[in-house]
């Protein structure tokens, strides 16, 4: 096996990481300020890890934003409670920590449009990102996305503040199934997708004409 200290040579879009040949191995410094190599190769590595792509929502009428997250995951069922990482620096941060309460959207393949909004990939900020979706209100005041393969309605159990970001606990209040289409998937900086759409698995069976 080859050990490859990550600390020349490596730039920030071709770390040390990829090269010719089998596996590497980076040993990253563990002082407080990590260096620009140890990044790289730190995301690098994140790109292969596949994510379900959410949209999650807070506060109400102007005053409500939002983001999209991959880094969602559920953290007890006996509570129902999940978690999700945001970055301090986000819009959506402040806006959160007031209001204590979010709702968490899974997203269908079909909704990419409102993952790059949420992301603000065009630019837009706060109610604007909202525009283009059907949307309801859960007993906390977050939107719910009409359409979502399922959307949960969360209040603020805890927000833990580490390094960049804030680690929001969520405790379940509501939960809206949707359908069963194809999951929206975010792999190596792209979407892609998961599954069948409802429609497309019925034409398949046989059960509706093209
Ligand atoms: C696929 C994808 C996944 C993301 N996951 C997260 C995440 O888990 N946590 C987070 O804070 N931001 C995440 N972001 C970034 C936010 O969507 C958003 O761009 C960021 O909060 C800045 O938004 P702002 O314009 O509201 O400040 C992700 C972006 C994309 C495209």
């Amino acid at each position: 096996m080859t050990i490859v200290p990550l600390v020349t040579k490596a730039s920030p879009t071709e770390p040390a990481l990829r090269s010719r040949g089998g596996p590497r191995i980076a040993r990253l410094a563990s002082g407080p300020v990590p260096a620009r190599e140890d990044v790289a190769a730190f995301r690098a590595a994140l790109r292969h890890l596949a994510g379900g792509v959410s949209v999650i929502t807070t506060g109400r009428g102007e005053d409500r934003t939002g983001l999209t997250a991959t880094s969602v995951a559920s953290l007890s069922a006996e509570p129902p409670t999940l978690m999700f990482g945001l970055n301090l620096a986000s819009s959506s941060f402040p806006v959160l920590a007031r209001h204590r309460s979010f709702a968490v959207n899974f997203l269908n393949a079909a909704q990419k449009q409102i993952a790059d909004r949420f992301a603000g990939r065009g630019g837009e900020k706060g109610a604007a990102r909202y525009a283009g979706a059907s949307w309801s209100t859960g007993p906390s005041g977050s939107p719910l996305l009409d359409g979502a393969l399922a959307a949960l309605d969360c209040e603020v159990e805890e927000l833990i503040e580490r390094h960049s970001h804030a680690i929001v606990i969520g405790r379940v209040r509501e939960i809206r199934l949707g359908g069963d289409d194809a999951a929206l998937l975010y792999w190596r900086g792209d979407y892609e997708r998961l599954g069948w759409m409802a429609e497309e698995a019925s034409t398949a069976l046989g059960l509706r004409s093209l």
